[in-house]
C-alpha cells in the first residue's frame, strides 16, 4: 500500500473501511475512511491516525514514504477514536514524537489511552509553529465534532485540514473531489452533516468566521474525499446548512401496526403532491432513521405519524424522535397524525418533541379511531392546504 502525494512532500496516508456498515448508528452505505496526513518537511509530521483496526494500512502507507520511527510530531485534531485510535501504536515506533492537540484534547487524550508517558503538548488557537520550510497553524473548532476538535492550516501550501468538518462516509477508489460524481459527495456531505454536525450549527457558523479569509486550495477532511475542485460548492452548502436554510419540500415519516397510519401518511402525500410540493414517504420499517434525518435536514414541512400501542408511542418512532431530539432539525412546520384504539397517547408523545425542538405546528393533531374515516381524510386535505 502506498501514500497518496497531495502535494510534494504532502500525502495521504489514511485508511478506506470498505466493508463499515454501522458507524455508532448512522448507516454508512459507501463505507468510510479514515484521513490521516504525512508532512516530509525538516520536521516528519503526522496529522491524524486511523481507527486501531486500521493501524497497519496506515503503516504500510507512511513506510512507503519515510520510516515511521522517524515522526518528529503528531498532531491530534480530533480526540474521537477513529482519528486518535493509532496514536498509542505509532508512539509506540516513534516514542519520542511530540503529540499536539487543543487545551481540551489535552485533557481527553490521557482518558482514552491511561498514559502519562506521552508527550502532550496543547496549542493555542492561531499559533503558527515552523516545522521547516513550513509552518502548522492550528484553529479551534469546539463542538465541530468534540469540544476538542481543531484544524490544521498549512499556509504556505494552502491546506486546511479540518478533520470531521466538510467529512463525507465514504470509502472509494479515489481521493480527490474531482474523481467521484459531485452529486454523491454532496449527498454524502448532507448525510454527514446531518446525522453528525448538524446539533453544533452555531459552532459550527463560528469556525467557519475562523476560517474565512484563510488562503485554501485544498480542504483535506478526516473522512471521504479531499476537496480541491469544488471548495466553493462544499462551503456553500456548509453555509446554507448552518443558517438552517429550508427548502419548499416535505417528508413524511411513519409507522403503522395494521396500515391505519399508513393510510393517513399517504394520504397526507398526495396532498402535498397536490400543491405541488416535492415529498418524500418513509416508513419506519424500511428506512434507516440516519437516510431519514438527511431527507429532513432542508425540508420545510414535516409529518410524523405512529399508532398508540399498549398507550405508548410505536418503538420505531420513540426512537426516531429521540433521534431527532439529539440532532436538532430546526425550522421546520410540523403535521402530527396517527391512529389509535382506546387513547390517542403516541400523538402526544410527539406533540411534545416538536414542541422541544421549537418546531412550528399549524395545525392540531389528526387522530384516527381504529380506521381513518372519509371525513378524518378530508381533515388532512384540508391540514396540508393551511400548511403550505
Ligand atoms: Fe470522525 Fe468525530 O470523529
Amino acid at each position: 500500500m502506498q501514500a497518496i502525494k497531495i502535494k510534494p512532500d504532502i500525502y495521504w496516508v489514511g485508511a478506506k473501511d470498505w466493508n463499515l456498515r454501522d458507524f455508532h448508528g448512522y448507516k454508512t452505505n459507501r463505507g468510510s475512511s479514515y484521513n490521516a496526513y504525512l508532512i516530509r518537511d525538516e520536521k516528519i509530521v503526522l496529522i491524524d491516525t486511523v481507527k486501531t483496526t486500521h493501524y497497519s494500512e496506515m503503516l504500510a502507507r507512511i513506510q512507503s514514504v519515510i520510516d515511521p520511527r522517524r515522526i518528529d510530531i503528531v498532531v491530534s485534531n480530533h480526540v474521537e477514536m477513529d482519528h486518535s485510535g493509532s496514536i498509542e501504536a505509532i508512539l509506540k515506533l516513534a516514542p519520542q514524537a511530540k503529540v499536539l492537540a487543543s487545551a481540551q484534547g489535552v485533557k481527553g487524550l490521557p482518558q482514552y489511552f491511561h498514559t502519562a508517558d506521552w508527550n502532550l503538548e496543547a496549542v493555542p488557537t492561531g499559533e503558527a509553529i515552523p516545522i521547516g520550510k513550513r509552518h502548522l497553524k492550528f484553529i479551534a473548532m469546539p463542538l465541530v465534532h468534540w469540544p476538542d476538535s481543531m484544524a490544521t492550516y498549512i499556509p504556505e501550501e494552502k491546506i486546511l485540514m479540518p478533520n470531521d468538518a466538510f467529512g463525507q462516509h465514504i470509502a472509494g477508489e479515489h481521493i480527490f473531489d474531482d474523481q467521484t460524481g459531485l452529486d454523491i459527495l454532496l449527498e454524502e456531505a448532507a448525510k454527514y452533516y446531518a446525522n453528525i454536525i448538524l446539533p453544533y450549527g452555531s459552532q459550527v457558523e463560528k469556525a467557519m468566521q475562523a476560517l474565512t479569509g484563510l488562503e485554501v486550495e485544498i480542504i483535506a477532511p478526516s473522512h471521504g474525499v479531499i476537496w480541491r475542485s469544488h471548495i466553493a460548492a462544499i462551503w456553500k452548502k456548509y453555509l446554507s446548512w448552518v443558517a438552517a436554510k429550508q427548502v419548499n419540500k416535505a417528508v413524511v415519516v411513519y409507522d403503522s401496526m395494521w396500515g391505519s397510519t399508513e393510510i393517513m401518511a399517504q394520504a397526507i402525500k398526495s396532498g402535498f403532491e397536490d400543491h405541488q410540493v416535492p415529498v418524500v414517504i418513509r416508513s419506519l420499517k424500511h428506512s434507516h432513521i440516519s437516510d431519514i434525518v438527511t431527507d429532513l435536514l432542508e425540508a420545510k414541512f414535516v409529518a410524523l405519524g405512529s399508532p398508540t400501542l399498549n398507550n405508548m408511542i410505536l418503538p420505531s418512532m420513540g426512537g426516531f424522535l429521540t433521534y431527532i431530539r439529539g440532532l436538532k432539525p430546526k425550522q421546520k412546520t410540523a403535521m402530527i397524525f396517527g391512529s389509535y384504539g382506546w387513547f390517542p397517547n403516541a400523538l402526544q408523545t410527539i406533540k411534545e418533541a416538536a414542541v422541544e425542538l421549537g418546531w412550528q405546528e399549524t395545525q392540531p393533531l389528526i387522530q384516527a379511531k381504529y380506521r381513518p374515516t372519509p371525513a378524518i381524510l378530508e381533515q388532512i386535505k384540508t391540514a396540508v392546504a393551511n400548511m403550505v
